[in-house]
């Protein structure tokens, strides 16, 4: 009996060590907080170059589209490489292979060749030295070719055949976007409400990722709509001149592209007692077809309102965060997520008391985007020399003038 008793004891003891060795190994483990998918699972093959062009640079489509070489220069695509944060954030993740695949995604961007994997995830690439290797393409990020190469042909919309280059037409252009701008996060031990980063699922409200979407859901997308806006001009310096989309791709670097998916206003409401005040900030998403913010998780708002006396004293202050939450170890659940859908308005309160020792004399409201969690940027040891975070909405109101006298 006593026998008995102590195997028990023993087999109990053994299952709680395992257990908790298991969840001591879940905040150690390396995470994969997304599944390798076909679309991004290997760079883009180079093997085959169009007739007759020699590089793959940048700098070669210039000599045909220049003002489309001139935009794409001043967009985050181009600097998907040398961005310093993007530089940091790969090195404190153990400068895994997958990352360059949409950040540099062309085989000859890649010291690298990619020969297969050991793994079933394919988290564990067999590399082998590229003797292709071209380090001047490699700092082109996301260049021209990324996108507009496959298979020996360049992707357009028109597919016509006035090009000096062979051409493949596409159903629609968000065909590119698709391959980069979606991951999926379907694992056993993963519990997202959407996958990391996640815009493209945010829009179809979770229901189909890259593969599982047809051609025609993939057009209704409107991410070119909204980010590659229509302009008259010829496709190629000197050629027809026709509809044709700017290379812009503003988003979460650009202020004003932030400002206008939002609409935000300050009034006076009803005051809840007599001797008191309140205003109400309104903010909407009415500009962006995802969430507002959406991208990498980082990606936050912070809406505060302070009010303060005529010697600038905070008496009564609110700060909301509209962020996703998640909780990465020991397993990876999406907590909460106070960002705004599309069409979404969130309203937020400030209330005050006028009849106290220090009349209140301003009422300040600020909206800021937020590139970088502050956490995150200490974490990682990323030394920005350039705002992580920067307002979209100011305002003051002077309290001490009655309604009347404002005019
Ligand atoms: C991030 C992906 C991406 C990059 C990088 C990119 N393009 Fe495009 N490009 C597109 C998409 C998408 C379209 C099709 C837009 C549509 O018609 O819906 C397009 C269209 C074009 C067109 C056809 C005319 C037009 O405006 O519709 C030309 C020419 C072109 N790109 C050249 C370039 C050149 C040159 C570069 C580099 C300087 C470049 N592209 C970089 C995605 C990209
Ligand atoms: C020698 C000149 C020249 C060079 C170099 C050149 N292109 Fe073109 N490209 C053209 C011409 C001409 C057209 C057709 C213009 C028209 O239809 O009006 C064209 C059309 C295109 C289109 C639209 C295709 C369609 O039908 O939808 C894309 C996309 C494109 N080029 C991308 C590129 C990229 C990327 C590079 C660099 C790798 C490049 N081009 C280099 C001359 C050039
Ligand atoms: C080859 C992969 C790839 C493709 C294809 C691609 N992107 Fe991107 N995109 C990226 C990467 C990588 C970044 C982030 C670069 C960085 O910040 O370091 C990015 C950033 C962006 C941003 C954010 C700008 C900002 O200010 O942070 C927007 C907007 C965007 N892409 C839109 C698009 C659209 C629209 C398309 C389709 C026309 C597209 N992208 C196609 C890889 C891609
Ligand atoms: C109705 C317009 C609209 C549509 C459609 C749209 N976007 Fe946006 N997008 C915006 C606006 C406005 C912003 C800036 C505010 C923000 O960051 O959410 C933005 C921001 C972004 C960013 C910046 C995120 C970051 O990290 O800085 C990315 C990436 C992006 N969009 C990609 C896409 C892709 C991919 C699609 C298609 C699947 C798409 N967008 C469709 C309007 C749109
Ligand atoms: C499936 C394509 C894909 C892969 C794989 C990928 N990224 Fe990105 N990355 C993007 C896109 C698209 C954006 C920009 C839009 C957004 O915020 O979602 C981005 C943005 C970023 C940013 C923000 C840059 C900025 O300017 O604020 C960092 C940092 C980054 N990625 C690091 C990494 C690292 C490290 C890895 C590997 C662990 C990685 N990425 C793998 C597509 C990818």
């Amino acid at each position: 009996m006593a026998r008995l008793l102590t195997r028990k004891r023993l087999i109990i003891a053994l299952l709680v060590l395992a257990f908790a060795l298991f969840l001591g190994w879940r905040f150690v483990r390396p995470m994969n907080i997304f599944v390798v998918t076909d679309n991004f699972a290997l760079p883009v093959s180079t093997a085959q170059i169009p007739e007759p062009l020699k590089t793959l640079s940048a700098q070669e489509c210039a000599t045909c589209h220049q003002e489309i070489f001139d935009e794409w220069s001043t967009t985050i695509h181009s600097q998907a490489w040398t961005d310093p944060y993007y530089q940091v954030d790969l090195a404190f993740d153990g400068s895994q292979q997958i990352c360059l695949n949409c950040h540099i995604p062309l085989d000859r961007q890649q010291e690298n060749l990619v020969l297969g994997f050991r793994d079933q995830d394919r988290s564990d690439p067999i590399l082998k030295p590229n003797p292709d290797f071209d380090s001047d393409l490699q700092k082109e990020g996301v260049t021209c070719t990324a996108c507009h190469l496959r298979e020996g042909k360049i992707l357009g919309t028109y597919g016509g055949d006035d090009s000096l280059h062979p051409i493949r037409k596409l159903n629609s252009g968000n065909e590119i976007c698709v391959g980069c701008h979606v991951v999926s996060g379907d694992q056993w031990d993963t519990f997202f409400r959407f996958p990391p980063c996640g815009t493209v699922a945010e829009i179809t409200k979770g229901k189909g990722q890259s593969g599982e979407m047809t051609r025609a859901e993939v057009a209704q997308l409107g991410c070119v709509e909204c980010h590659m806006p229509v302009v008259t001009r010829p496709i190629a310096d000197g050629g027809q001149v026709r509809a044709t989309r700017r290379h812009l791709w503003r988003g979460g670097h650009d202020p004003e592209m932030v400002k206008n998916g939002l609409e935000i206003d300050v009034k006076e409401t009803a005051p809840p007692a007599s001797g008191k005040r309140k205003f109400t900030l309104n903010i909407t998403n009415t500009g962006a077809a995802h969430y507002l913010p959406t991208g990498t998780p980082d990606r936050h708002l912070v809406v505060s309102m302070r009010v303060l006396d005529g010697a600038g004293n905070v008496l009564e202050e609110e700060t909301n965060t509209l962020k996703r939450t998640i909780m990465w170890r020991p397993f990876i659940i999406d907590l909460w997520d106070t960002r705004l859908p599309r069409g979404e308005r969130r309203t937020y309160d400030i209330e005050f008391s006028t009849n106290g020792n220090h009349p209140p004399a301003i009422l300040e409201a600020e909206v800021r985007y937020f590139l970088v969690d502050e956490k995150r940027r200490l974490r990682i040891g990323y030394d920005n020399k350039e705002a992580t975070n920067y307002p979209v909405f100011k305002r003051r109101v002077n309290l001490t003038i009655p309604n009347d006298e404002k005019g």
